[in-house]
């Protein structure tokens, strides 16, 4: 069997398997393809309350490259979901985890009065859309990070990691974190280069 004639044929045709030998080889072909295809879809999805993870997302973003975006929880919804082949997804570590309502809810009600600025409430936890984000394709990947300060104990990662793989996304890259210098940030100097360089390393192994 000529895998790579099949694969064009099933990539321009879009054919769903036929039966399980076909699903398997189908499968083999997006794994492939993982490798080997000059332009896969990755989308930055991020929770941000401060704008410090919105800055990493970004720069993540422009390390996987010109046609990837950084997204709220809100803009990463149909279309922008459509045939995407690598999710990057991150969060803020509040109280030594992935947030949730009760710490939004804390948030709204009793304000920080060191914060510099209000937490911005407007988009759904990153838990919720995970919660909400359909089955992956075949062959999608996805990967995790998280911004806290360097010697906190927990974090969000892991668990949004573990989120997206029940989805069926294969991680594509170890969780990061990336540091910031306060509980509102700022992002420590030199964060948001590596952020960056993570984005053109998971590009590179996507063959991007
Ligand atoms: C209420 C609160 C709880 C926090 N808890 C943790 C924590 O447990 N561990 C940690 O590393 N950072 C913690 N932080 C720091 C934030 O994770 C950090 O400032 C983050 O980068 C904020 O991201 P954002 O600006 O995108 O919301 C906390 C910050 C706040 C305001």
């Amino acid at each position: 069997m000529n895998y790579g004639h099949a694969g064009r044929i099933v990539n321009i045709l879009h054919l769903p398997p036929v039966d399980s030998a076909g699903e398997w080889r189908y499968r083999l072909l997006n794994e492939f393809r993982w490798k080997k295809d000059i332009h896969m879809k990755a989308i930055v999805v991020y929770e941000s309350y401060w704008g410090n993870t919105a800055a990493v997302a970004k720069a993540i973003a422009e390390g996987l490259g010109a046609d990837a975006r950084a997204m709220n929880t809100d803009e990463a919804a149909g279309e922008a979901l459509a045939g995407v082949g690598l999710i990057v997804a991150g969060s803020p570590i509040i109280a030594f985890s992935l947030p949730t309502a009760k710490m939004r809810s804390d948030m709204a009600a009793k304000p920080h009065k060191e914060a510099p600025a209000p937490p911005d409430l407007s988009h759904p936890l990153l838990r919720t859309w995970l919660e909400g984000l359909p089955q992956a394709g075949a062959g999608a990947r996805a990967a995790a990070f998280e911004t806290g300060f360097k010697l906190s104990p927990g974090g969000s990662a892991a668990k949004i990691l573990k989120m997206l793989e029940e989805k069926g996304y294969q991680p594509a890259a170890k969780k990061q974190r990336f540091i910031v210098k306060g509980s509102f940030g700022p992002v420590k100097e030199g964060e948001i280069e590596r952020a960056k360089a993570w984005g053109a390393e998971l590009a590179k192994s996507a063959g991007k």
